[in-house]
Parts: C-alpha cells; sequence; structure tokens
C-alpha cells in the first residue's frame, strides 16, 4: 500500500515565483493494482510521479509504503528504500545513448545490494529476456527505435526487482501499436503482483487501467471534472 496524507509540494516557497505543484495531495493506492494519473501539462504529475518515487522531497505531509514513514527518513534511507522498491521510467527514459544496452540496464544493480556482482550478467540477461530485447544487448542506446529505447528503460527499471513501477508518459513518444505493446508489458508486470503508476495524457492509456487519479493545479481527484 502506497499512502499520500495531505502532501503538498511548493517549489521556491517564499519566492515571488513560488509555486504550489501538489497542494494537500491524498492518495492510496493498494498493492497489486495499476492507476493512471492524467492531468494538463503543468498540473503535477511529475512532481507527484517524483514524490512517491523518492525522487524528491515534500514541503509538508506524510507519506508511507507499507506502513513505513517514508517522509521522515534521511536521503541515505531514502536511496535505500529507492533502489530496493521502486522502478522508475523516466520521462524522455533518461538513457545513457552512449553505452550499450547492457551497461544501461546494468546500472541500477551497481547502486543496490540487491544482486551479487557476480550475478550481474545473468540478471541484466534474464530481465532482457522478459522483455524480448536480448538480442540488442550489445547495441547502442543511440541506434535503437523508440519502442525499443522504451523496452531498454523498462528493463532498467526492472532490474532490481521492484515491487512498485513508476512510468512518467512512457507512450507519449510512440506510435499507437508499439505503446500498445508497451502498454501489454505493464499489464503483464501487474499480473505479476506489481503495484504500476503511470502518468499519461492518454485516455487510451488511462482506460486500460484499474483506476485513474486526475490532479488540476495540484488538486487531487478521483473524478475528471
Ligand atoms: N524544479 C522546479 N522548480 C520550480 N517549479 C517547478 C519545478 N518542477 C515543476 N515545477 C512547476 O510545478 C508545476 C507542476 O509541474 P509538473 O509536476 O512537472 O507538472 P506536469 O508533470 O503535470 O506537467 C508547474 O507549474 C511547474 O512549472
Ligand atoms: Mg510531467
Amino acid at each position: 500500500m502506497i499512502k499520500l496524507d495531505s502532501v503538498t509540494k511548493i517549489y521556491n516557497k517564499g519566492k515571488d515565483n513560488e509555486v504550489i505543484a501538489l497542494d494537500n495531495a491524498c492518495v492510496e493506492i493498494v498493492s497489486g493494482s495499476a492507476i493512471a494519473i492524467m492531468g494538463v501539462s503543468g498540473s503535477g504529475k511529475s512532481t507527484m510521479l517524483n514524490i512517491i518515487g523518492c525522487l524528491d522531497v515534500m514541503t509538508s505531509g506524510e507519506y508511507y509504503i507499507d506502513d513505513k514513514k517514508v517522509s521522515t527518513l534521511k536521503s541515505n534511507e531514502l536511496a535505500e528504500i529507492r533502489n530496493a522498491k521502486i522502478g522508475f521510467v523516466l520521462q524522455e527514459n533518461a538513457l545513457i545513448n552512449s553505452e550499450s544496452v547492457f551497461e544501461n540496464v546494468k546500472l541500477p544493480l551497481c547502486f543496490s545490494k540487491k544482486y551479487k556482482i557476480k550475478e550481474f550478467k545473468h540478471r541484466v540477461m534474464e530481465v532482457l529476456e522478459s522483455l524480448n530485447i536480448e538480442g540488442l544487448y550489445k547495441r547502442k542506446v543511440r541506434d535503437l527505435s523508440g519502442g525499443q529505447r522504451q523496452r531498454v528503460a523498462i528493463a532498467r527499471a526492472l532490474v532490481n526487482d521492484p515491487d512498485i513501477i513508476l512510468a512518467d508518459e512512457p507512450t507519449s513518444a510512440l506510435d499507437s501499436k508499439t505503446a500498445s505493446e508497451i502498454m501489454a508489458i505493464f499489464k503483464d508486470l501487474q499480473s505479476n503482483g506489481k503495484t504500476i503508476i503511470i502518468v499519461t495524457h492518454d485516455k487510451h492509456v488511462a482506460d486500460q487501467l484499474d483506476r485513474t487519479v486526475y490532479i488540476k493545479d495540484g488538486l487531487i481527484s478521483d473524478t475528471e471534472e
């Protein structure tokens, strides 16, 4: 269970360019469910995902993962939770273009204690195989198609076997056929017990998930107004 309790995020607090990006957000996400976060550009979607993903700290409020209070953890403890529990498919997928698929997917293993160094190669290939891209392992990321790159980004998010997978607009740069293939991967992960949270502009993507949380000017609601 993921629980945000009155979470507020204010950028540039107290300055004249202050932005309230999340305003007392309360959300509960049941483990193993798949949810969409929808809202127009600038509404606070990425901010919310970054807080859930322990990539950013909130201004006020409480955040719990499986009844563990995350909001009061120190940055090294936060990093530990992030590495162990959370896989993040970032917007524009943030891969290292000049490196191979193998090196990109291996990277998160180096920041986690979950696998031993001698297991790295096997673990990377296992994840690539689960996404049908094992044949690409030597290729440089810059030479891949959009759909292949997104699979690599998902592989990198999965390599530490996280419980929670977060994705920021994972299909926005893809054609509809490739987008469907990527959504099939997320649904497959959910059927394997993962919790899936996807930020999207696309109602078609949201309709394939269990539930949609709407966000407007930092305010959360369960209905679209
Ligand atoms: N690092 C930042 N510094 C200042 N303002 C930010 C920062 N990140 C986001 N914002 C502002 O916070 C609001 C929400 O942004 P964001 O969460 O990125 O929205 P979305 O992902 O829905 O497009 C926007 O007004 C945005 O300009
Ligand atoms: Mg965003």
